[in-house]
């Protein structure tokens, strides 16, 4: 068994937001988030601590992986969806978020372990390939026209 102090490094050892939220009425408040949280989002663990984290959407708040987590919070089921998030500074980021339920011994639901992994570089690259893929299907298009109209 590793004592706390090691754990503790091990958790800020990441380069993916660890957080831990607690249920307070409709909210999951942060009661805990590490040191790559603070980085990748540019808030300070004093801003957010007890806050929900929907603060992250700056009111964009239609997004579809919204609605997958919202019944899997209000389910206590576990989750993974990616979302747009937005920092501090006001610039947008891709998160890969992975919410776990805990249980404890009386099989109550008491927190929720969230981790957050910025994968902007990864969704923005298969943004390009769906433009590009779009641009030359629009190309073929215009080319085999073009053939259509040169034939006799
Ligand atoms: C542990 C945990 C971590 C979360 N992390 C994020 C996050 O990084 N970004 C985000 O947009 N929402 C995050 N959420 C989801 C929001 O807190 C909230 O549950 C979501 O916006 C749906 O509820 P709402 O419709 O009441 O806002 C997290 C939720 C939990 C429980």
């Amino acid at each position: 068994m590793i004592n706390a102090k090691l754990l503790q490094l091990v958790i800020n050892a990441s380069n993916d937001g660890i957080v831990v939220a607690e249920q307070e009425g409709d909210d999951n408040i942060l009661i805990y988030v590490n040191q790559a949280f603070e980085t990748l989002t540019g808030y300070s663990a004093v801003d957010i601590l007890y806050r929900d984290c929907r603060f992250l959407q700056a009111g964009e708040r239609d997004e579809p992986a919204l609605a997958v987590i919202r019944t899997a919070i209000a389910q206590g089921l576990p989750c993974r969806q990616v979302l747009r998030n937005y920092r501090k500074d006001g610039s947008a980021f891709w998160n890969e978020l992975s919410i776990t339920p805990v249980f404890n011994e009386a099989d109550q639901l008491t927190y929720f372990i969230g981790i957050q992994k910025n994968v902007s570089k990864q969704v923005e690259a298969e943004q390009r390939v769906i433009a590009l893929e779009a641009e030359l299907a629009l190309a073929q298009a215009e080319i085999n026209l073009l053939k259509s109209d040169r034939r006799p």
